[in-house]
Parts: C-alpha cells; sequence; structure tokens
C-alpha cells in the first residue's frame, strides 16, 4: 500500500518550482507576472532550502518556489526537496521541475513529515506529493515505513518499550511477513547457552531475552542480521553520569536499524534466507547484576572479563555473532549504538562501519553515498587487539582510553570466525537537530543502504 501522503495523480495539485540560484531567473520569467512581483517583493533569490509561497491574481496559491542547491556535488542534499513537507500547508504537491534525485526527494518527503506523536495529541499535518514520474511509490513507501516504524521504536521512552517491547514489535514484524519467530528468555537463556546476554540483562525487572526470526527459503544466499537491542543503558555498576544516561532509551537504534532493514528485505521478497537475531535486555543496577571485574563464561567459549560494566552492547552482541556464525551465513551484518568514541571520531551524523571484506567496504560506501544514508569505513586495526587482553580471562570487554570505537569492533571481531562476511556499524540512532528528510530525534541508520545493497546484489 502507497504511503498515505503519496498520490499518483492530481490535476489540480500544486506545482513546486525547484530551482536553484541559476536558474532561478528563467524559471521566474515564464511566471504570471503578479507571482514574479511577489517573489521579487519577498528577495527570493532561490538560495538553498529557501522557499516563497507564490500567489494567483485572487490571492489564491498558485504554487511554491523552491531553492536546491548549486551545482558543488559534493554538497549536495538530494533530500532536501523533502524539506518541503514540513513546510508547506496542507494540500497536494506535485514537482514541476525534476528534482535531482526524484526518488530520494519523495523519500525524503515522506521522512521529514515524519513526527513522534504518542503521547500528546497533535492535528496530523497532510501535505501530500504526487508521485513524481519514474518513482516505484511502492518501493519509497515500504522504505519510509520501515524507517518511520524503527524511528517510534527508538523514540518510546522504557517506560513503554522494555526488552518486553522490543521483543513485540519483533513479532509483529515476523507476523506481518509471515516469518518464523522465536524467543528465549530470562534463564533459558543460561540452559541454551547465552550466558552474557543473561548477564547484561539479569539485575532488569524485565527479563533479558534473545529474539531469533527466520524467513525466506532455506536454500537462498543465508543473511543474518543482528541488532544491539539494550531498552535502556543506566552503565550498570560502573554508572553512567546524569548527563550521558538521559538519552539512553535509545541505546536499542541498532535492533531498530535490524528490524527496519528486515522489513525491507521481507516487504521486497528478496531472494535470501534472513536470519535476525535481537538480544534485547536492560542493563540495571540491583543486587544480582554483573559487576567489574566478575569473569563471565560465553557462548563461544572465551571467557571475559569484565573492565567496565557499560561496555555491556559487546557482551550482548558477542553472544549474538557466536550463534550466527554457528550456521557460516554468507553475510553478517550489525547493527549497535555501541560507543560514545565513534561520535568523537565521526560525529552523529556519519557512523563507522568495520569489516575485513574490502569489496564489502567499497559496495557499502558506495551505496551509502547513493541513497543518502552516509557511513564512514574504520579499521579493524589489529595490533590494538592487545588493548583487550585480560591477566586473569581469554579477553576483556574494555580497551585502553583510545580508539574506543575500533576496539569495540575488534571486540566483536572475536566471536566471528566462520562466517564468509562481516560487518559492524556502530551508529548514533538519532538526529541532534532537524535537517532535510531528518527531524530531530529517533533515526535508522545504515539499513537503507544495506537494503540498496541486498536488492542490487540478490536481484529480484
Ligand atoms: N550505549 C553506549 C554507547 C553510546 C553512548 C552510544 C552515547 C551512543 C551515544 C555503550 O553501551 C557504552 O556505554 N559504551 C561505553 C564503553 C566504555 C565503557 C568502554 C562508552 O562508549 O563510553
Ligand atoms: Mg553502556
Ligand atoms: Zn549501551
Amino acid at each position: 500500500m502507497p504511503h498515505p501522503l503519496l498520490v499518483s495523480s492530481d490535476n489540480k495539485a500544486l506545482p513546486i518550482w525547484l530551482a536553484n540560484e541559476k536558474t532561478w531567473p528563467g524559471i521566474a520569467a515564464k511566471l504570471p507576472q503578479n507571482a514574479q512581483a511577489f517573489a521579487k517583493a519577498q528577495k527570493f533569490e532561490a538560495k538553498a532550502g529557501s522557499h516563497c509561497l507564490l500567489p494567483d491574481t485572487d490571492g489564491n496559491l498558485l504554487g511554491v518556489a523552491f531553492g536546491l542547491d548549486g551545482d558543488d556535488a559534493k554538497r549536495i542534499d538530494p533530500f532536501l526537496a523533502g524539506k518541503l513537507s514540513s513546510l508547506l500547508p496542507d494540500g497536494t504537491y506535485r514537482f514541476e521541475t525534476d528534482a535531482p534525485d526524484p526518488a530520494l526527494a519523495t523519500l525524503a518527503w515522506l521522512l521529514g513529515s515524519y513526527s513522534f506523536n504518542r503521547y500528546r495529541k497533535r492535528s496530523e499535518k497532510s501535505v501530500r506529493l504526487v508521485v513524481p514520474k519514474g518513482v516505484d511509490a511502492e518501493e519509497v513507501s515500504r522504505i519510509a515505513e520501515a524507517v518511520t516504524t524503527s524511528r517510534d521504536l527508538v523514540n518510546t521512552p522504557t517506560s513503554d518499550l522494555g526488552p518486553d517491547g522490543i521483543e513485540a514489535a519483533a513479532r509483529k514484524l515476523a507476523e506481518k511477513h509471515g516469518a518464523t519467530f522465536d524467543s528465549t528468555i530470562g534463564d533459558d537463556l543460561l540452559k541454551k547457552n547465552f550466558p552474557m546476554i543473561h548477564a547484561v540483562g539479569r539485575a532488569s525487572a524485565t527479563a533479558p531475552r534473545l529474539i531469533d526470526i527466520t524467513w525466506g527459503k532455506k536454500d537462498a544466499p543465508r543473511v543474518t542480521l543482528i541488532g544491539k537491542g539494550v531498552a535502556f543503558d543506566t552503565g550498570g555498576l560502573d554508572i553512567k553520569p546524569a548527563s550521558s544516561m538521559l538519552m539512553m532509551r535509545k541505546d536499542m537504534g541498532g535492533s531498530a536499524a535490524a528490524l527496519a532493514l528486515a522489513d525491507m528485505i521481507m516487504g521486497a521478497e528478496l531472494p535470501v534466507r534472513l536470519r535476525v537475531l535481537i538480544p534485547a535486555v536492560e542493563n540495571s543496577i540491583s543486587a544480582n547484576a554483573f559487576r567489574p571485574g566478575d569473569i563471565l563464561q560465553s557462548r563461544k567459549g572465551l571467557t571475559v572479563e569484565i573492565g567496565n560494566t557499560d561496555a555491556e552492547g559487546r557482551l550482548i552482541l558477542g553472544d549474538a555473532l557466536a550463534l550466527a556464525d554457528e550456521d557460516q551465513p554468507d553475510l553478517v551484518v550489525d547493527f549497535a549504538t555501541l560507543t560514545g568514541a565513534a561520535r568523537v571520531a565521526l560525529g552523529p551524523e556519519l557512523p563507522p562501519f568495520y569489516t575485513e571484506d574490502d569489496a564489502l567496504a567499497a559496495e557499502i560506501a558506495r551505496y551509502g553515498e547513493a541513497v543518502n544514508d552516509p557511513v564512514w569505513r574504520m579499521p579493524l586495526w589489529h595490533s590494538y587487539q592487545s588493548q583487550l587482553d585480560s591477566k586473569y580471562a581469554d579477553v576483556n570487554n574494555t580497551g585502553g582510553p583510545m580508539a574506543g570505537s575500533v576496539t569495540a569492533a575488534l571486540f566483536l571481531s572475536r566471536f566471528v570466525s566462520a562466517a564468509k562476511a562481516w560487518v559492524h556499524f556502530d551508529i548514533f540512532a538519532w538526529n541532534n537537530s532537524t535537517k532535510p528528510g531528518r527531524p530531530e530525534g529517533g533515526e535508522v541508520q545504515a539499513a537503507r543502504l544495506m537494503y540498496a545493497l541486498l536488492k542490487d546484489r540478490y536481484g529480484s
């Protein structure tokens, strides 16, 4: 079903003239005299991101002029025109002049109209768009729905979305696509040998769990997605300061990204054997919490010394990666809000990713750029492996004070050996401020690019 803001045609739709500072004078010259005069009176010059509502001779709305970026390819934001869905009055519009990438402009239109309204009444805006020529409305709608559903998960506070809420969301997704769903909860995690997931999550009033979804033909290429599902990260006993804890409801952003990608893959019926693993826990503080200095067993067989209970994501992912690895998938992809250090390195908009597979890395960078889902490769720098040495165990869960995102990725790498390829995304899962197509709040990062890559790779 196409998105409610998309219409296939409407001959009363108001035109949007997309222009830049160079093309605007030519476009303006063809407009009715009064509209030209009005734009001039407002000193509208089609500067990037600016807009001007134009009147007809009766004072009704004739259309809208909007400024795109100039010609500097490196600075062009293909989402820019999507800004209009949050600016314009309710109505139906169409692009009179082509957007540089009509599909991405349409997607940004939908993604930019998102707001998180669960806790207050807001009158819903309805700024509709006629699907531009050549744009696949089903496809854009599928992506927008997957992203916005997952944004809701990230934005929902832990009081309404604990580990059980993550499970409910995953179950709903599995049902939507007729996938097989399984969840291992509480002490069953010990019976089935997921000691680290249990240790991290056992102090919460809501039991830890490992969600396991499978879908698709058995003999198809095997793709396994893993998402960090920490419903809330207090830091555990090595407790976070208040300012760092404030946003930690978003620490399940990796699971939201994995679910969004799974929704796209299954919705498009890509010919893969899909598995989605989500360790869902709350990193809480209680008498039975795991402690700094504890040594944990792990599914992989490695013993893990706890340098800091706040490095919890890599522990639950370690057990999930070990399980994923057991059926030797063709590709393992994990998404995790794993480190603050990733933000120090690259900031909130550009998640680092890690893989040993150079060809895959090149593809990821290319698709990230192509679909405006930017990421940046960082190295699994092997000589830093020694930062994870432990005096008593096989490995420590913290490295030194430097290269924190790299050492976290190196920790994960210890749990992957049989998969043919593995990539780890250290995502932020949040927009700190509103940008076109990216409203402030929870965000899905790196899922759209992986969908584009898998779609091209496996065809359909
Ligand atoms: N969830 C955090 C990382 C995080 C913080 C992601 C802020 C996004 C924004 C993670 O569990 C964590 O606490 N990591 C520690 C690791 C450290 C104790 C080795 C960190 O990055 O400080
Ligand atoms: Mg933590
Ligand atoms: Zn965390």
